[in-house]
C-alpha cells in the first residue's frame, strides 16, 4: 500500500485548500500535480508550440521539479524557476486540460509524481491520483460541489486577476475543462471505486477538512 492520501476532483472543487490545510494538520507534505500539466502548456505556449502535438522531444527539455518555496510548502519549479502567477491565468487552465488528453504527457508526469512519493507520506491531489498514479494509496477522496458552486468559487478567489471575467464566463471555461477532462480517453476524471465522495457544496473549508479527517480516523481503527 502506497503512503498516500489522494485526493481527486473537478475544478474548483476545493481540492487544493482541502490538501494542503490536512497536509499542515498531518505535517506531512502536499503536492499538487495539476501544476505539472499547467507548467508544461505555459512552456509550450512560451516556445510557440501546437499543444496538440507535443512530443517526447520537448517533454525532455522541460525540467519539472517540486522545490520548497519561501513558506515553506513544496512548489513546483519549471526549468529552475517558480512560474507564480503565470501558473493560473484562464488560458494556461485551458492548455493544462488540453494537454493532459495527450498519452504522451501523462506517462512522461506520471514518473515523476510517483518519483516525489517513494516511501514517505504526502497528501497529492489532482484529477487521477486514486485511479491511476496510486491506485493502492491508503486514503482516496473524491472532492467536488456543484458547477455553479465551483465557478462561484473560481471567481472569487481570482478576484482582479480573472481580468474582469463574468460568472457566466467562469462557468464556461470549467465546463469545458470538466467535459475533455471526464471524456479523455486516458486517465479521465472519475472517483477510484473505493474513494470516499465529498460533497463540499454546503460545506466551508474547515467543515471538509474535518469530514476527511473523521474519515481517515474511522478507517484506521476499522483497521
Ligand atoms: O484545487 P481546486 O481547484 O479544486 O480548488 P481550490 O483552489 O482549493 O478552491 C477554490 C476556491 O474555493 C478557494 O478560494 C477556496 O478558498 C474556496 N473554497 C470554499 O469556498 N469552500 C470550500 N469548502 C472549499 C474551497
Ligand atoms: O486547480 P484546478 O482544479 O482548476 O486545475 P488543476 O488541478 O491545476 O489542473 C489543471 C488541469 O490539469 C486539469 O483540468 C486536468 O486536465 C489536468 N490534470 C490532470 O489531467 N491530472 C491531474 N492529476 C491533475 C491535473
Amino acid at each position: 500500500m502506497s503512503n498516500c492520501i489522494a485526493i481527486d476532483g473537478p475544478a474548483a472543487s476545493g481540492k487544493s485548500t482541502i490538501a494542503k490545510r490536512i497536509a499542515e494538520k498531518l505535517n506531512i507534505a502536499y503536492i499538487n500535480t495539476g501544476s505539472l500539466y499547467r507548467a508544461v502548456a505555459l512552456a509550450a505556449l512560451r516556445a510557440g508550440r501546437d499543444l496538440a502535438s507535443i512530443d517526447r522531444g520537448f517533454l525532455d527539455t522541460l525540467q519539472l521539479e517540486y522545490a520548497k518555496d519561501a513558506a515553506g510548502g513544496y512548489e513546483l519549479k519549471l526549468n529552475g524557476a517558480f512560474p507564480g502567477p503565470a501558473l493560473r491565468t484562464p488560458e494556461v487552465a485551458a492548455g493544462a486540460s488540453l494537454v493532459a488528453t495527450r498519452p504522451i504527457v501523462r506517462d512522461y508526469l506520471l514518473d515523476v509524481q510517483r518519483g516525489f512519493a517513494g516511501e514517505r507520506m504526502v497528501v497529492m491531489e489532482g484529477r487521477d491520483i486514486g485511479t491511476v498514479i496510486f491506485p493502492d494509496a491508503a486514503f482516496k477522496f473524491f472532492v467536488t460541489a456543484t458547477p455553479e458552486e465551483r465557478a462561484r468559487r473560481r471567481l472569487a478567489q481570482d478576484g482582479e486577476a480573472a481580468d474582469g471575467a463574468t460568472l457566466a464566463e467562469v462557468a464556461r471555461e470549467i465546463a469545458a475543462r470538466d467535459k475533455q477532462d471526464s471524456e479523455r480517453s486516458v486517465a479521465p476524471l472519475k472517483p477510484a471505486a473505493d474513494a470516499a465522495v465529498i460533497d463540499t457544496t454546503g460545506l466551508s473549508i474547515d467543515e471538509a477538512v474535518d469530514t476527511i479527517i473523521g474519515r481517515m480516523t474511522r478507517q484506521q481503527e476499522e483497521k
